[in-house]
Formats: C-alpha cells, sequence, structure tokens
C-alpha cells in the first residue's frame, strides 16, 4: 500500500546524497557525418542531481537539421557490400534543413504520417545513428555532453513496460537501474512515491500492468506508468512519441493534462501527435508544423490561425485547428506550388528570422573547440548490480507468468524423457558404449542450445528498454 511504504521510509534515516559526479559541460554534438566521432570536452563541472542541474533552462535548440538515409545507409562500415544491397532503394531525405528551438513548456510536432515528426524526435534525444546526419543541436545554447540521451526522458510509442509487474515494480525497478549509486535507496523510493501521487496512479500503484492472461491497469494508467519510468529521472527535457495513440479522448485529455501539469514546473515536455481534440489542442504552448520533412510553423499557438489567415486560409468556427493546419499542408502537398508557396512565407515570417539570429548569436559564442572523441555515457550502476535488478525483474516475471514456466518445464521434462529413452541402460563397452555416451551428450548439449533460442524472442523486444539506439 503506498501510503504505508512512503511513511514507512519517511520514518526511516534520510540519507542525503552530497557525492557530486563528474561530466563534461560542452562536448559538442557536431552532426556532419564525416568528423561526428570529434566531439570535445572543453571544461568539466561538478553537479548534485544528474538529470537536472545540467539543463538549467531546458532549451534546447537546432540548426539546420538533415538526415538523408541514403547517406546512412552507404556510409556503413561495409561500403563495398552494402550499395550492392542497396541497389533498389531510392534515395530518401527525411529532414530537411530544419531549425528551431524548443523551451519550457507543452511544445506539440504534428505532421501528417511519415512526415518526419519521430525522426526529428530521435534526432533531437540524440538515438538516431548519426550516420547521413548533419546539422546542430544545442542545449541551454551549449554544445551538450555526449552521455546526453541518458539526461532525458523518452516514452516511444510502443512501450517495453515488463507486464508482470506492478505499476510501482515497474517504476521502481526504472529508477534501480537509471539513478546512480550516488541517490540512496530511501532517496529512490521516495522519488518513485512522488511520481506516484504526481501522476495520480495511487489507486492502481499494486495493479499488475497486465497480459493477455491477467487483466491489469487501464491504458491511460499504463501510459502514465511509462511516462513515470522516464521521470524518475527527473529530466528537464522530456521527449514522448505519440503519447495519446491508442487512447480514448477522455484518457488522452488526462495524459495531456499531467503532461501540461509538468510543464509548468518548468520542464521541456517535446511530443509529437496526431489529431489531437480541442482540449487537448488547447494545452500546447508551441506547435510545429512539418510536411515531407521540412518545418511550415514554428511558433506559439495562439498566433497559429492568424498566420494561416494571412496566407488566405481561414479556419471555420467549428473546425479543429489542429485538423484545419494538417488539412492544409495536406491539400498542398496535391496542388503543384502550394507547398513552395507555404514554405515560402515561413521563411519570410518573423518565426524563421527569429531563429536564424537566435542561430546567430548562439554559433557566434566559441565553445567548440576540438579535442580527441569521448566515448559515451557510462553505465550509472556497476555491472553486478545491473546484473541484479534485471535479473529479478525477468525472475519475478517467469514466475508470475505460469504458464510459459509450465510450457518451458513442460518442454525440458518432455526432452529429458526422450533422451533417456533412446539412451537408456548403455553398455560399458568401449565401442558402441563410448560411442553411445558420445551421442547422448551431443544431443544433450545440442537441446539446450537450441531451447534457449525462444529467449531471443524476448530479448529483441525489451533491447529498446536497455540500449538507447
Ligand atoms: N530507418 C529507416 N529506413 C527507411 N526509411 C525510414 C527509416 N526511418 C524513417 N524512415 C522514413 O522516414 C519517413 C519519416 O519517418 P517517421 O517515423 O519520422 O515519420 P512520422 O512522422 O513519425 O510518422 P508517423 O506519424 O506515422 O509515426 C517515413 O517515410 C519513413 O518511412
Ligand atoms: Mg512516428
Amino acid at each position: 500500500d503506498v501510503a504505508s511504504n512512503a511513511k514507512k521510509y519517511q520514518d526511516g534515516k534520510k540519507q542525503k546524497s552530497t557525492t557530486s559526479v563528474l561530466i563534461p559541460e560542452h562536448s559538442i554534438i557536431q552532426l556532419d557525418s564525416d568528423d561526428y566521432r570529434n566531439f570535445s570536452i572543453v571544461h568539466e563541472r561538478k553537479y548534485e542531481q544528474p538529470s537536472n542541474s545540467i539543463l538549467s533552462t531546458g532549451e534546447i535548440s537546432f540548426y539546420d537539421i538533415s538526415y538523408d538515409m541514403d547517406e546512412a545507409i552507404t556510409k556503413c562500415k561495409c561500403p563495398k557490400i552494402c550499395p550492392y544491397f542497396k541497389k533498389a532503394e531510392p534515395v530518401k531525405q527525411i529532414l530537411r534543413n530544419v531549425s528551431g528551438v524548443f523551451r519550457s513548456g507543452m511544445n506539440a510536432i504534428m505532421g501528417q504520417t511519415g512526415c518526419g515528426k519521430s525522426s526529428l524526435l530521435d534526432i533531437l534525444a540524440h538515438r538516431k545513428d548519426r550516420r547521413g546526419l548533419h546539422g546542430q543541436i544545442l542545449v541551454d545554447g551549449l554544445p551538450p555532453p555526449d552521455s546526453f540521451k541518458y539526461m532525458v526522458g523518452y516514452v516511444i510509442q510502443k512501450d517495453t513496460i515488463c507486464e508482470t509487474l506492478t505499476v510501482q515494480e515497474n517504476l521502481m525497478f526504472s529508477a534501480n537501474i537509471r539513478l546512480p549509486k550516488e541517490v540512496s535507496y530511501t532517496e529512490r523510493v521516495e522519488r518513485v512515491m512522488k511520481i506516484i501521487s504526481n501522476l495520480g496512479l495511487e489507486s492502481c500503484a499494486d495493479t499488475k500492468i497486465g497480459t493477455e492472461f491477467i487483466r491489469g491497469v487501464s491504458g491511460g494508467e499504463r501510459k502514465r506508468t511509462c511516462i513515470g519510468m522516464e521521470l524518475v529521472l527527473a529530466p528537464k527535457i522530456f521527449f514522448l512519441d505519440e503519447p495519446t495513440t491508442g487512447l480514448d479522448a477522455t484518457t488522452a485529455r488526462n495524459v495531456m493534462q499531467c503532461l501540461s501539469d509538468l510543464s509548468k514546473e518548468g520542464r521541456t515536455i517535446i511530443f509529437s501527435i496526431h489529431q489531437p481534440s480541442y482540449s487537448i489542442f488547447k494545452l500546447f504552448d508551441t506547435i510545429t508544423l512539418l510536411c515531407q520533412g521540412e518545418m511550415y510553423y514554428h511558433g506559439q499557438t495562439k498566433d497559429l490561425l492568424d498566420y494561416f489567415s494571412r496566407q488566405s486560409f481561414t479556419c471555420e468556427s467549428h473546425d479543429n485547428p489542429a485538423d484545419f493546419v494538417i488539412n492544409i499542408l495536406i491539400d498542398a502537398g496535391q496542388k503543384v506550388g502550394a507547398l513552395e508557396k507555404l514554405k515560402l512565407a515561413y521563411e519570410n515570417s518573423s518565426m524563421s528570422e527569429n531563429i536564424i539570429e537566435l542561430k546567430r548569436k548562439q554559433l557566434a559564442i566559441d565553445h567548440f573547440t576540438r579535442s580527441t572523441g569521448q566515448k559515451s555515457g557510462k553505465p550509472v550502476q556497476p555491472l553486478w548490480k545491473e546484473i541484479y535488478y534485471v535479473s529479478e525483474r525477468t525472475l519475478k516475471n517467469t514466475f508470475r507468468n505460469p504458464v510459459l514456466l509450465l510450457a518451458q518445464l513442460g518442454v525440458a521434462i518432455t526432452i529429458g524423457f526422450l533422451i533417456g529413452l533412446v539412451f537408456f541402460d548403455l553398455q560399458r563397452t568401449i565401442d558402441p558404449g563410448v560411442q553411445d555416451r558420445l551421442g547422448a551428450i551431443f544431443m544433450i548439449v545440442a537441446t539446450q542450445m537450441f531451447s534457449t533460442m525462444t529467449e531471443l524472442e524476448t530479448l529483441i523486444k525489451e533491447r529498446a528498454l536497455f540500449v538507447h539506439v
């Protein structure tokens, strides 16, 4: 029970985390593909809470981001073989010279399907393969450290939550794995309890997420748990890829309201969204419109309709502004020259000019002294602790999923029985006794090896939880 747990831990001895960790303050993210490895560490500074103070204002600016899929393939490690396989692939430019800035608040990225929303989020969160990537990303006006992706929250569209664990156990697992060892166990529990209460998950904290066989929490509660799993890091910048997809209108509104409340704490919430209802749309502070990998609006929500009315598109009084602007872009994409006209209007707008001005100011400061490359972020926990927490989670998952456990046991017993039957009562001779024993050893090793292959699927499924590519 959450309340009693919280009290229990509050009563316990409070340990303040005083140890500070050294992290690079300015290590450049220069995304030009040829020299992306030449990141630099210019200074180092101490900070107390790893996820928070590095990103003091949570401003993330990005300039001339282009992502070229064709280049990403040709610049792979085996250029002689890859062009052979990609012969039939057309050249694909996913993002073209996209620039902008996101500050604290609710920042929505909208556009029709396939326009590059998820790609932009991946690039900003430093999770895209850098081959084929060009442009610059700055956090608080400075190049972020190489371990930036471990400092921000990212809720991917397809969650990788453990369905046999309860909401609280999932949050606790995330806290154990992702918070550095300097954050004591008591503090981790307190943090989890606070998140449970902030996200309104008290009533389902001890409920399992739910599998095909076990009825669990609702879709909205599951989504909020995924958000909570990222919030344990207390990130200043928080990315979400389609947080409302698959939710009904009320649940979607609750989730977005929850995010809006978080943004009021000074967090920068950046998310992609499809067809938001008007009540959700009202929560957005800024809107970024993408179409075919290019930007067509990047400014305040309140100015959106005025901007398009200046381009002679008037929104009817009962039309949803979000649907209205997306329809403009879809229609423009089908008319010759219409999209170019809108692009030109955006390039001549004050929004675009402001970004160019900001870019001029930020890039004028010479933070980019290059030196030898720096490896990406170190794990926050020692290896043995990581193994411990992951094993604990896997064991709980296995025992709480009796069907899977029984099936595995059944297979092992049957195979054991069959092998025993075939190799029963071997003779104590060199031939055939030794030969048969070799056969038995071969069979046992081979069946053991191949029976573990079924676990590969689970590993691949859960990869996204651990590997932040
Ligand atoms: N690894 C890849 N290989 C080939 N094409 C890719 C790859 N990643 C993205 N794309 C293409 O880039 C385009 C943009 O993809 P992205 O996932 O960013 O779109 P999106 O705006 O998020 O779409 P949706 O709203 O459907 O999620 C799509 O046409 C997609 O097919
Ligand atoms: Mg997407």
